[in-house]
């Protein structure tokens, strides 16, 4: 855990529009201050991320959110339900929104969210402006859950990681965009589809092929991507290849190297491990990453979401 000294130096390192890594409940995010358009431009660059992609804004409170965007009804109700939460909201910016244009990549929306983490909390306090953050990794990689993740995707190119051991969820959060007249899910998350159905009535779904202008680059078919292919729904294990199962089934095969996302066939364990496994398996030793299949059912969808993905060929 950081000492209240250190959040207070790397909240002052914000406010000078200098980068910083951080923890929060979902992953580890680049940090900036998202008044400031150098800072934003700055996180473009440390992640090679293109421009044209959103960043999310984190804030410590709803007063500071509703300043920034307009909250409607069912803004509130959500708010109330998942605030402090892995749930991102797209609203649209009020005309005295004091975050650079460049976060909202040109857009009148902008995406919004107050992290759980304690760490990200506190710090998001002293700095007492809002944060921009993307995953702290480098654009169209594997998400980050660990400092070391971090400091292997970022080093040299930011001066500072807030390290606070590993992110308990380890999915990015829910996406969820509030802005236009049809309530669509962009990201799928911990927050499921049917928890924000029960209180603001029917989402639609991402689409499933996203080949122009995508709303969230996690709509990039192409996206967490490790270096060396990934085969997904495995039944069997081929010469060569990695095994990253689920559940307790035995998979036939002789892997290179065999992780399992849970034992136990616990979603939210699989969750967890997620990124860090793929990490771990994205070696030279292995000609491919096999998956076996992860139900499609709850946190299941965010998974089979991220490894869709993971495995799509690279544009
Ligand atoms: O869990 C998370 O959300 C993490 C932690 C650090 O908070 N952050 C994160 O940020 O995953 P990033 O930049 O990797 O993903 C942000 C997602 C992207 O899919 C982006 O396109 C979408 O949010 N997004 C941001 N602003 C948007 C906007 N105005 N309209 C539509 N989508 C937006
Ligand atoms: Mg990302």
């Amino acid at each position: 855990m950081p000492t209240p000294e250190n959040i207070s130096f790397c909240a002052g390192t914000l406010r000078e529009g200098q980068l910083v890594a951080f923890p929060t409940e979902t992953v580890y995010g680049l940090g900036a201050d998202a008044t400031q358009d150098r800072a934003m431009a700055a996180i473009f660059e440390a992640k090679g991320r293109p421009s044209f992609n959103p960043l999310i804004v984190h804030v410590p409170d709803m007063e500071s959110a509703d300043a920034l965007v307009t909250l409607d009804e069912r803004a509130m109700a959500l708010a109330e339900a998942f605030w402090p939460g892995p749930l991102t909201l797209v609203l649209p910016r009020r005309s005295s929104c004091s975050v650079s244009l460049l976060a909202s990549a040109g857009l009148d929306t902008l995406a919004v969210r107050i992290p759980a983490h304690p760490v990200a909390r506190r710090l998001l306090q002293e700095t007492g402006r809002p944060i921009a953050a993307p995953s702290a990794n480098r654009s169209g990689a594997v998400s980050p859950t660990t400092p070391l993740h971090v400091a292997e995707s970022l080093a040299g190119r930011i001066p500072y990681i807030l390290a606070d051991g590993r992110a308990s969820m380890g999915l990015e959060s829910t996406v969820l965009d509030l802005s236009g007249p049809s309530l669509g899910l962009l990201r799928p998350g911990h927050i499921l589809r049917e928890q924000l159905e029960a209180l603001i009535g029917p989402v639609s779904l991402p689409e499933s092929s996203d080949t122009q202008a995508p709303r969230a680059p996690g709509q990039l078919a192409s996206h967490y991507a490790p270096s060396i292919p990934v085969r997904l729904n495995a039944t069997s294990v081929q010469a060569g290849e990695a095994l990253l199962a689920f559940g307790p089934g035995l998979v036939p095969g002789h892997p290179v190297t065999h992780l399992n996302l849970s034992d136990q066939g616990d979603l939210n364990e699989a969750a967890a491990n997620l990124f860090a496994m793929l990490r771990a398996l994205d070696t030279p030793d292995h000609t491919a990453i096999a998956v076996t299949p992860i139900p499609d059912t709850g946190l299941g969808i965010a998974i089979n979401d991220r490894l869709r993905r993971a495995a799509a060929p690279r544009s």
